[in-house]
């Protein structure tokens, strides 16, 4: 793939791939002695949880959701549809949700009440990406956050722009002529 078609890259391979280090070593720590389930949400969510997971020393058990929003382009429409349910039973179990990026905070959020109606022993949340919204609608309790992003919209590192830039290794903008000015 050539490189002309982004404006800025906004984080590194190589300080993304040192911060999922720390925070595998982190949620290490804070699950010694457990056996937690990490459920990632395709499809974004993939990149990140395939690293996370290596960095983390306690047995570790891996689901996957699918969900969607409604009439979704590149702006959340706040309605979640499930496409995939987990395949595991969470009443009791210590649940890790791994997202590539909290945006308006209401994909999240719906999660959060779905997942906590299972009777899960906790429920965690692990974003790699938090934007910076000045109009975020909820804020959704994280408990690890990779990085601190300003509003804008930006691909890779799991990240799409129409199902493609998921496997940049790092976190770029588009030039407007690329992503067509949406946000
Ligand atoms: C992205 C991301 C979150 C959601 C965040 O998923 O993975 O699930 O949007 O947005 P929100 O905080 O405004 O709800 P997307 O629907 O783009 O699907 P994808 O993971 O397949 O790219």
């Amino acid at each position: 793939m050539n490189d002309d078609f982004y404006e800025e890259i906004l984080l590194r391979s190589e300080a993304i791939q040192a911060r999922v280090a720390e925070m595998g070593a982190q949620i290490s720590a804070d699950y010694a002695g457990k056996n937690p389930l990490a459920v990632g949400i395709l499809r974004g969510a993939v990149v990140f949880m395939a690293d996370l997971v290596r960095h983390i020393s306690v047995p570790i058990e891996l689901d996957f959701m699918a969900v969607s929003s409604y009439g979704k382009a590149t702006k959340t429409s706040g309605v979640v549809r499930i496409l995939k349910d987990l395949d595991e039973d969470i009443k009791g179990r210590d649940v890790l949700v791994v997202e590539d990026v909290l945006d308006t905070g209401l994909t999240l959020d719906y999660l959060m009440t779905y997942l906590s109606a299972r009777e899960p022993a906790s429920l965690e949340v692990c974003v790699m990406l938090n934007k910076q919204l000045a109009g975020r609608q909820i804020e959704t309790r994280v408990r690890y956050c990779g990085f601190e992003i300003p509003d804008k919209f930006v691909v890779g590192y799991g990240l799409d722009f129409g199902q493609h830039y998921r496997n940049l290794p790092y976190v770029c903008t588009l030039k407007p002529e690329v992503y067509g000015g949406a946000k």
